[in-house]
Parts: structure tokens; C-alpha cells; sequence
């Protein structure tokens, strides 16, 4: 079954974050832009217009001694005199109160009083050059006016110059920000995309099939990785759990055709004892093969890693002196001794059911496949690095190239074959092991000597809640 995100009529690279956090960075900058933009404008043009409206109103205090009761006759000999000493840039236009002009360089019926900003009608129409005046007009007393102004043609320059660099810096910051959304949103989709694939794969049934790394150690690359030890996982539980499936039907077979042949002979036995004998034998082979299942069944589900979520503070010094004052009986009728040092205090994490079918394992296998009067050892010790628990014995213990043998489902070596067993009991136990995170090795107790010996060390990690004692 394939599931598709609903199409939502967008084209993919627009729904990709980048593009999407890129469109907002553009959008914020953009924004930026504007706020720049208002100030350097009314900053600039307020301030120019001011020095301009304080050289008019400066000019026409020259012009007016009196202020409005200025007679006109006064004030057109002080604009002569002005434009006879400066011929600038300032304007003039004095007119009678009919609007006749009496006086000034500019041919222009005065607007009404106060400011204005006056546009030339036509090129050079005030002067070469001028587009645009700043005027004041002032009544005078009698109904003459007069009109100052200065050239503002800059105001209107850097207005332009301010609107045009604003408007190519406002696209560009536009432009780049989405430009470089739409790369970043290009890549993520690609990077995504090869996650779909490798998926689909996945989900095909390629289970070997994992997700491309780009190397770059960066937030996909890390969830690439956590995907991918999930599926390392999920592929050896999918391999184990096919492995379980033939290891029970393949060792189920024997015991059930040793079973089907008991049952047949007490069928065939005309003497009801000999019958009842034989039943009695095959339930308890039938046990065996319940234990069997059952054992295989614990592994399975002890390589789930589902018995962590029951994990608690173990007293490990504990478990282990119950262990040892079990097994030092039946290593006693079995001919073995058995001799432990664990010191107190010592403290896990974990599930004190599987702790102690782990070790058990341990123990019987040294009594069973240590040969005669072996001398076995338990020894513990906590350090910075964490718990160490060591089980050696003095039997022939397993060569270094039958150690990866011994430790798969139903590995029993040679000498042990006659015993009876299931070759479960490593597997089992380096399971636990694993389940705690605890390192499992086999080695020799004495490397070299007559009877090496199997030992067996075990490192569980710091962390436990040690116990006082
Ligand atoms: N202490 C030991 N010394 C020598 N050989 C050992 C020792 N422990 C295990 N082995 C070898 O490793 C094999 C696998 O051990 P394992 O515990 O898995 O199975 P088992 O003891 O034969 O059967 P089970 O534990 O299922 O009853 C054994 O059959 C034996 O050949
Ligand atoms: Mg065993």
C-alpha cells in the first residue's frame, strides 16, 4: 500500500521549509528595507528642506526690515540691492496689490501666502537649470505680496536618487532571499527524496537497503543515521525471528520423532508395564521439547530488547551470593568445587530474572562441560568503568575458533553432543548480556595450560545505584 501527502496543487519545492523560511527572511529583510528606506527619506529631504526654509525666511528678513509693514518701495530696493550684490540662486517677486509685478527676478504672479514647492512650468522657466522652488509668500500691509524662494531642485534629485536605490535594493533583497530559498529547498527536497526512495525500497523488501549519508554530518545526515541503526536492528530481529522459525522446526524434529517412536513401541508392548514405561518416557519427552520451545521463545524475546522497559536497581552482590549458595551443592554432588568472591554492594540496572538465568546458565555450563572435579570461580568487581563479573573453570574449556560456534542457537561442540542440552545456553545468556548493555567474552581462564578452561567475563556499565554495605 503507498500513502501520498494529499496534493495540494502547489508544486513540491514551494511546500520545502527552505523555500518557505527563505520567502519569510526575504519578507523580514524586505520589510528592514522599507523601515531603512523611511528614514533615510524623511531624514534627508526634512532636513534639506529645512536649511532651504531657513535661508528663505533668513532672506526675507533682509527684504523686510518691518516685517509686513514694510512699504513695497523699501522692499523692492532691498531685492535690487540683493540681486545686484547676489546674483545666487535666490528668487524674488514682489508684486502690487493688483498683482502687477514692482520688483524681482521671477515673472510669476505670487501663489497664495505661506509655503509652497512650485514645479516649473517648463524647462528652465525660472532659471537654466531649476525644476523646482521653495517659495514663502508674505502680504504686505496695502495688499502688495512677496514672494522669496530658493532652488530645490536637490530635494527633488535625491528624492529621485533615494526612490530608485531604494526600489533596486527592496528586488534585490527580494530576489536573492527567494532565489537562494528556492536552492535550499531544492537540495532539502533531493535529500528527501532519496529518504523516499531508499523507503520504498526498504518497504519492497530490500531490508539490506539503507539511507544515503551526504557526509556533511548535518541534521539530515543525522537522522539519516538514526534511521539507519533502526533498520540494522529491524533487519537482525527480522533475521531472527526467520532463524527461530527454522531453528524450532528443525530441532523440534528429532525430539518428535523420538517421541512418535516411544509412543509407537508402548502401542505395540503387549506387557501394560512396559506400555506405561514408555509413556512416562515420552512425557518427559515431550517436557523437553516444551522447555525447548520455551527457551527458544525467551530468546526471541529477549533480542526484542522489550524486557528493558522493566529494568530496576539490582543488587547484584545479592543475586549473585543466592546464586552461588545454590550451585555450591550441586557443584559439590557433581564432584566440582566452587569458590566465589564478590564483594558488597555491587549494583545494576536490569531484570533480576534474566540476571539470574544468566549466570545459572554460566554455572551449569562449567559444571557440565568442565569435565571432572573442575574448580570453578565467580569473582566480582565494581570499578569507575563499571561492574565486572568473571566465571572461569579449569575444564578444557572452547578453542578460540569454536567460540563463535558455541555462541549460536544450538551450537554444541563435539564433546558435549552426548550430553544433554540444547546449545541454548550461550546465546541465551549473551543475549542478557547484550539486553544490559553489558560486554560478554569468552576466553581461556589459563591460556596455555593443560586445561585451559572457559572464562567467561562480563562488563555491565557504570550507573547502577550502589548499595551501602
Ligand atoms: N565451560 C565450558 N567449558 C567447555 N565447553 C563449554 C563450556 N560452556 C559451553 N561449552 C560448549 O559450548 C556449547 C554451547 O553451550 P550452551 O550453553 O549454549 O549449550 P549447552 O550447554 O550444550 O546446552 P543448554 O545450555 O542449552 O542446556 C556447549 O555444548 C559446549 O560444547
Ligand atoms: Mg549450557
Amino acid at each position: 500500500m503507498t500513502r501520498r501527502w494529499p496534493a495540494s496543487g502547489q508544486p513540491a519545492i514551494l511546500r520545502t521549509s527552505g523555500v518557505r523560511l527563505a520567502a519569510l527572511g526575504a519578507a523580514v529583510a524586505a520589510m528592514g528595507a522599507v523601515i531603512v528606506f523611511v528614514v533615510i527619506y524623511y531624514g534627508t529631504l526634512g532636513s534639506l528642506r529645512q536649511t532651504l526654509d531657513a535661508s528663505v525666511t533668513n532672506e526675507i528678513g533682509e527684504i523686510l526690515p518691518q516685517g509686513p509693514a514694510t512699504p513695497p518701495a523699501v522692499a523692492a530696493i532691498a531685492i535690487r540691492a540683493a540681486l545686484a550684490q547676489r546674483p545666487s540662486r535666490i528668487f524674488y517677486a514682489l508684486a502690487g496689490p493688483n498683482g502687477a509685478p514692482l520688483a524681482g527676478n521671477l515673472r510669476l504672479p505670487p501663489p497664495a501666502p505661506g509655503w509652497h514647492t512650485l514645479d516649473a512650468p517648463e524647462a528652465d522657466a525660472f532659471a537654466p537649470g531649476v525644476t523646482e522652488l521653495r517659495v514663502l509668500v508674505v502680504r504686505l500691509r496695502g495688499g502688495a505680496s512677496l514672494l522669496v524662494g530658493v532652488d530645490g531642485t536637490m530635494i527633488r534629485r535625491l528624492n529621485d536618487l533615494i526612490r530608485r536605490s531604494f526600489l533596486i535594493g527592496f528586488g534585490l533583497t527580494l530576489s536573492l532571499g527567494l532565489a537562494a530559498g528556492i536552492g535550499f529547498g531544492r537540495k532539502a527536497l533531493a535529500r528527501v527524496n532519496a529518504v523516499s526512495l531508499a523507503s520504498r525500497e526498504i518497504m519492497a523488501g530490500d531490508l539490506s537497503r539503507r539511507i544515503p549519508l551526504a557526509g556533511t554530518g548535518d541534521e539530515f545526515d543525522r537522522l539519516a543515521e538514526t534511521v539507519n541503526a533502526m533498520l540494522d536492528r529491524m533487519q537482525h530481529l527480522m533475521e531472527n525471528l526467520g532463524a527461530v522459525g527454522n531453528d524450532i522446526a528443525h530441532d523440534l524434529r528429532s525430539p518428535l520423532a523420538r517421541l512418535r517412536e516411544t509412543l509407537e513401541l508402548a502401542l505395540r508392548d503387549p506387557d501394560p508395564a512396559a506400555a506405561g514405561a514408555a509413556i512416562a518416557e515420552a512425557i518427559a519427552q515431550v517436557d523437553g521439547a516444551l522447555a525447548l520451545c520455551g527457551a527458544i521463545l525467551r530468546l526471541a524475546q529477549i533480542e526484542t530488547g522489550a524486557r528493558r522497559a522493566s529494568f530496576s536497581d539490582i543488587d547484584l552482590t545479592d543475586l549473585l551470593d543466592r546464586l552461588v549458595e545454590t550451585y555450591e551443592t550441586v557443584a559439590e554432588e557433581a564432584g566440582h568445587r566452587l569458590a566465589a568472591h564478590v564483594p558488597r554492594g555491587l549494583a545494576i540496572r536490569g531484570d533480576a530474572q534474566l540476571l539470574n538465568q544468566m549466570f545459572a546458565n554460566l554455572i551449569e555450563n562449567a559444571i557440565t562441560h568442565a569435565g571432572s572435579a573442575a574448580r570453578i570461580g565467580l569473582v566480582a568487581r565494581a570499578d569507575p568503568a563499571g561492574v565486572t563479573v568473571r566465571l572461569t573453570d579449569d575444564g578444557p574449556g572452547i578453542a578460540p575458533d569454536r567460540r563463535g560456534a558455541a555462541l549460536r542457537r544450538f551450537g554444541r561442540l563435539d564433546p558435549a553432543r552426548h550430553r544433554p542440552g540444547y546449545g541454548l545456553g550461550l546465546p541465551l545468556s549473551a543475549a542478557i548480556a547484550d539486553l544490559h548493555d553489558a560486554r560478554f567474552t569468552l576466553d581461556a581462564a589459563a591460556p596455555g595450560a593443560d586445561r585451559p578452561g572457559l572464562a567467561v567475563t562480563l562488563v555491565f556499565p557504570a550507573g547502577g545505584v550502589p548499595r551501602p554495605g
